[in-house]
């Protein structure tokens, strides 16, 4: 039978003998038959790597937490090493008492645990034009999904004392970029956190340790990581970084301001073209990622067909608002070409558009806000390839 002639059945050498030890890797690392997965960049994307962005690999991740070392990497000036000891938040402007906080006094406001996703303004930004990466770690990696720990933002901003004319919260970081955006006060009195802790363990450097700010469901550029200022004023600042970029350029000439929300978007991680279908014909396990920064997705539709017939995925738990969702969809492959698409549907009512859906409103000037519906060709190999149906 096959399994006696299997050669997977044999005596192999870690049968034979004794393993390592408790504490060969007192901080462990995966296993080295998991070196494949990794963050990766774009090579032509950026002119050098300090001001550049790499991918979180979607396709090798199951469920919905992504590990802290796979978390996708977005750096205006580099990574700021910053040493807890001597780090200060300051809080000024428009308040009663200005604060200089250490990480010390941080830790004695209450906090709380919450899952958000986080994606960058920018993710599917490559594609507006057409498809392009043959990868959902490249179309759609822009994006982590993290517990984080942390003071709500309205107890800090309480212990200032906004004053009523602060209608706007000014986040600072203490990169070389000086990172900085403007928060309506709303949002920041919201669901806003001055987080410290990811998935448990501090910040990782690239994630902005010791501090960052976690704004829910909006683009990934306001979360400011080595948060260091924090000024209460009356009118947004207009930086760069919502001036000339992280607007939206329309066909007719006029840029969308401070389109903060990330609509609701989904991805199918496998098959993918990083993930083909090896097995052949037969039992196949489609599965894929689904969020919404306006709540939960109670709902995602998966087409084989591009789009013909469309079936319901199975949702997969936990469902929490602005994180990610996980969706499967088994089914028997007959063996032949497919055209895989999914589409979310947001707890608002909302639905995923298709990409010319997407065009005829936005036209193709824009890189930021991309939430078109994706598709991956996949061949009788069962290859799959980033392509475009209308
Ligand atoms: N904060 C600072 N201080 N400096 C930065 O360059 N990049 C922003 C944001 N916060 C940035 C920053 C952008 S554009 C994004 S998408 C997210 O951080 C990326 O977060 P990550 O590196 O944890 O993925
Ligand atoms: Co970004």
């Amino acid at each position: 039978s096959a399994a006696q002639t299997d050669p997977g059945i044999a005596i192999h050498p870690w049968m034979q003998e004794l393993g390592d030890g408790v504490d060969v890797a007192p901080y462990g690392m995966p296993s080295p038959h998991e070196a494949d997965v990794k963050r990766r960049t774009v090579e032509w994307l950026t002119a050098d790597p300090v001001s550049s962005i790499n991918f979180t690999p979607l396709h090798d991740l199951d469920g919905t937490i992504t590990p802290n070392g796979l978390c996708f990497e977005r750096h205006h000036s580099g990574v700021a090493e910053v040493d807890p000891a001597k780090h200060r938040l300051m809080i000024n402007g428009l308040v009663d008492k200005p604060l200089v906080l250490t990480m010390d006094d941080l830790h004695r406001f209450p906090r709380e645990n919450h899952v958000y996703f986080l994606e960058c303004a920018a993710n599917s930004g490559m594609e507006w034009r057409g498809s392009q990466l043959n990868g959902c770690q490249f179309t759609h990696g822009m994006i982590h999904n993290v517990q984080y720990t942390g003071v709500p933002l309205r107890l800090v901003l309480e212990e200032a004392g906004v004053k009523p004319e602060g209608k706007w919260l000014l986040a600072e970081g203490a990169d070389a970029a000086a990172m900085s955006r403007s928060i309506p006060m709303e949002k920041a009195l919201d669901d806003c956190l001055v987080a410290f802790k990811m998935n448990g363990e501090a910040l990782r450097p690239e994630q902005g340790y010791p501090v960052r700010l976690v704004v829910p469901g909006w683009e990934g550029n306001m979360w400011v990581k080595w948060l260091r200022r924090l000024e209460a004023g009356d009118q947004p600042w207009h930086h760069r970084e919502e001036t000339s970029k992280y607007t939206d350029l329309m066909a007719d000439g006029v840029a969308r301001r401070f389109t903060w929300e990330m609509d609701a978007k989904s991805v199918i991680t496998s098959p993918s073209p990083q993930a083909p279908i090896t097995h052949g014909p037969g039992p196949t396990v489609l599965t894929g990622l689904a969020w919404s920064g306006r709540g939960t997705i109670p709902r995602v539709d998966v087409t084989l067909d591009g789009g013909i017939t469309w079936h319901q995925a199975r949702m997969d738990g936990p469902s929490t608002p602005k994180a990610l969702h996980r969706f499967y969809f088994d089914f028997e492959w007959d063996g032949k070409p497919l055209l895989l698409q999914s589409r979310a549907h947001d707890s608002t009512g909302y639905v995923q558009p298709t990409k010319d859906t997407l065009r005829a409103v936005r036209g193709e000037n824009s890189i930021y806000h991309n939430n078109g519906i994706q598709t991956w060709a996949v061949d009788a190999d069962g290859k799959a390839e980033n392509v475009e149906i209308s």
